[in-house]
């Protein structure tokens, strides 16, 4: 939510903040602006809409200097305007800030600022923040009026993030002090790029992917000053930190577009690659296990856990529901998944024989941190289950499993889920052969694991047939995803793909539950998508889909090659591939991500950065 930039050094500023906006635009695209230093001047171009339009406006007033912030906006407080874009001016000009984060004791805060004469121009909570600085800038000018400007401005910026509550990733510029940028985080991240007489600042690395490969990530609680030649970090309560330097081995390749029209669509047809790079080096034949290093656990401590909880949100949540019946059914692990936002506020008993995991695929959502500290403090050991290396929830946990999906950058999560069941796959193997599973049925999931890069490529030649579907449903409102055992989460993630990009209602059920009060909605305008690929209960989800056609209900149904029953009923057939059951969500998510993607183009929306949503939610 939000994305910040900043750079200094020798690069024309404007052209390097534009670039980094534009990766950083999946954050957020209600607003862009920034704001450079030149001549002894703080010179700011901001503009409500897509960081294109900001492009154009610089391009027709241009900004030169070597020092510069920048911001890409997920509005929280104010309407997306001209006025409420970041960068905001504090005072009478002196100082510009960037804000990634909410500030929750906004309102007392502006009170008191207006009483002392400062004029707000914007409804934000970041404007308060910049005046503030100003504020505490000129007390401690008056105070300390030779000393260097630049240790003025860190302490007016100390004494500023000392009064804020709420949350922050802050990037601030000094009129006074221009060779400078200080930035601060509390909750919201930030990373610095190291160059050679240069240094980057973004909410993520992929701004950095091309310009550097040092990067150092900002703890919370830690201030960095950097100019041309250097960086200090202090951490707030106990002073000077010692850099830790980190080599990021992205590439430019990783984040660019390629031949694909919209990144949602490269990133569904690079599954088949992210599925293989998720069981890369983890499967053991010899012991029919998976290998899982990065979990600080031995053997024996795995051993005592009983249970087990999974926490994330939203599709994260979704790969958890399938992790659920996956740990208990090849670990009889007992395991409950829980929505972070609700985890964090609630008392679960949650004992020394639970094992917590956070999914996520970005590592930095503030309700799945929250959730992951909360379990931290009771002194339970959380994993991770993330994507994002260096994200603050990977570095905050006390151990975990990476994706290696490579950069997801379309809003719609694709193939983030896919690698996340893959990865509590494999966990599930790993777990179960501690316990209850046997050689030969550890044996027998490697083999099946290994043939899904395969069935993902074989999965992917439905496109056309999704397409042409596409266009016969486009123009309906209302749609049921349909699933039972391990499809029920993949309905609840194919209704939320439609939802997200195509803004089309559309509600996921465990197909069974239907006649329980959703098939009230079933009419002729009320398609229903079921997933019913070949399996045990197979027969029973063909009565649901029945029951839908007796009630005049378009039918769309997933399911394998020559399934005379299903093509009998359904009024369009998808084929998937026949694998294992519980392999069948790495194989059935792939024709609805493409039918979300299909319907939302035919629609007119914008199928990477759909409307209210952001990539990263880093607030609550
Ligand atoms: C849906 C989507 C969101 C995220 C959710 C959690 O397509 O992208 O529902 O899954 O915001 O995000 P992460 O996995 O980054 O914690």
């Amino acid at each position: 939510m939000c994305g910040i930039v900043g750079y200094v050094g020798s690069r024309s500023v404007s052209e390097c903040l534009l670039e980094g906006l534009h990766r950083l635009e999946y954050r957020g695209y209600d607003s862009a602006g920034i704001a450079v230093i030149s001549d002894g001047e703080i010179s700011v171009r901001k503009k409500a809409g897509r960081v294109m339009e900001l492009a154009r406006l610089v391009e027709e007033q241009p900004l030169f200097g070597n020092i510069g912030i920048g911001h890409t906006r997920w509005a929280t407080h104010g309407e997306t305007t001209d006025a409420n874009s970041h960068p905001h001016l504090g005072g009478n000009g002196e100082v510009v800030i960037v804000h990634n984060g909410v500030i929750e004791n906004h309102d007392s805060l502006r009170n008191q600022l207006i009483a002392l004469g400062y004029v707000f121009h914007s409804q934000t909570d970041t404007e308060v923040a910049a005046h503030l600085m100003a504020h505490h800038l000129s007390e401690q000018l008056k105070l300390n009026s030779d000393e260097p400007c630049v240790d003025t401005c860190l302490r007016a910026v100390n004494l500023t993030l000392d009064r804020l509550k709420g949350t922050y990733g802050i990037c601030v510029m000094f009129r006074d002090c221009p060779d400078t940028i200080i930035a601060a985080r509390s909750g919201s991240p930030l990373v610095i790029g190291v160059g050679k007489n240069e240094y980057f600042l973004a909410s993520d690395s992929s701004p950095l992917i091309g310009c550097t490969q040092d990067v150092v990530y900002l703890a919370d609680n830690e201030v960095v000053v950097l100019n041309a030649t250097g960086m200090k970090i202090a951490h707030r309560t106990t002073g000077r930190v010692q850099p830790s330097i980190q080599t990021l081995d992205q590439v430019s390749a990783d984040i660019d577009l390629g031949n694909y029209p919209h990144y949602m669509l490269k990133e569904i047809f690079e599954q088949p690659t992210s599925v293989e790079n998720a069981m890369r080096g983890r499967l053991d034949e010899g012991e029919a296990t998976a290998v899982i290093g990065g979990l600080n656990l031995t053997a024996q401590q795995l051993r005592t856990f009983d249970r087990v909880v999974l926490t994330a949100c939203g599709t994260s949540w979704h790969a958890g529901l399938v992790g659920e019946y996956l740990l208990e059914e090849f670990a009889r692990l007992p395991t409950e998944v829980e929505y972070a936002s609700e985890l964090r506020y609630r008392n679960p008993p949650i004992s020394d024989r639970t094992l917590v995991f956070s999914i996520t695929q970005s590592g930095e959502t503030a309700d799945t941190l929250a959730a992951m500290r909360e379990c931290q403090r009771k002194g339970h050991p959380t994993l991770s289950i993330c994507n994002v290396v260096g994200s603050t929830i990977a570095r905050e946990a006390d151990g975990g499993i990476y994706l290696h999906a490579g950069p997801e950058i379309g809003v719609a999560s694709t193939k983030a889920f896919t690698s996340q069941v893959t990865v509590l796959s494999l966990l599930a193997l790993y777990l179960g052969r501690m316990r209850h599973l046997s050689y030969p049925a550890g044996k027998r999931i490697i083999k099946q694991l290994r043939e899904m890069p395969e069935k993902i490529e074989e999965a992917l030649k439905c496109h056309e047939r999704v397409q042409e579907i596409s266009e016969k449903y486009a123009h309906f409102n209302n749609f049921l995803y349909l699933g039972r055992l391990y499809n029920f989460p993949v309905a609840l993630e194919g209704a939320l793909k439609l939802k997200e990009i195509s803004y089309i209602h559309a509600e996921g059920y465990p197909a069974a539950e239907m006649k329980h009060g959703p098939i009230a909605l079933v009419d002729e305008q009320t398609p229903s998508v079921f997933i019913v690929p070949k399996g045990g209960i197979q027969p029973k989800v063909i009565s649901n889909m029945e029951e839908v056609k007796a009630r005049r209900g378009p039918v769309i149904a997933l399911a394998c090659e020559g399934d005379k029953e299903v093509e009998r009923i359904a009024d369009d057939v998808i084929i998937v591939p026949d694998v294992e059951e519980y392999l069948q969500p790495l194989v059935c998510a792939i024709p609805l991500q493409l039918l979300s993607y299909h319907i939302a183009l035919l629609r007119g929306c914008n199928v990477d950065r759909p409307r209210n949503l952001a990539k990263s939610v880093t607030v609550e």
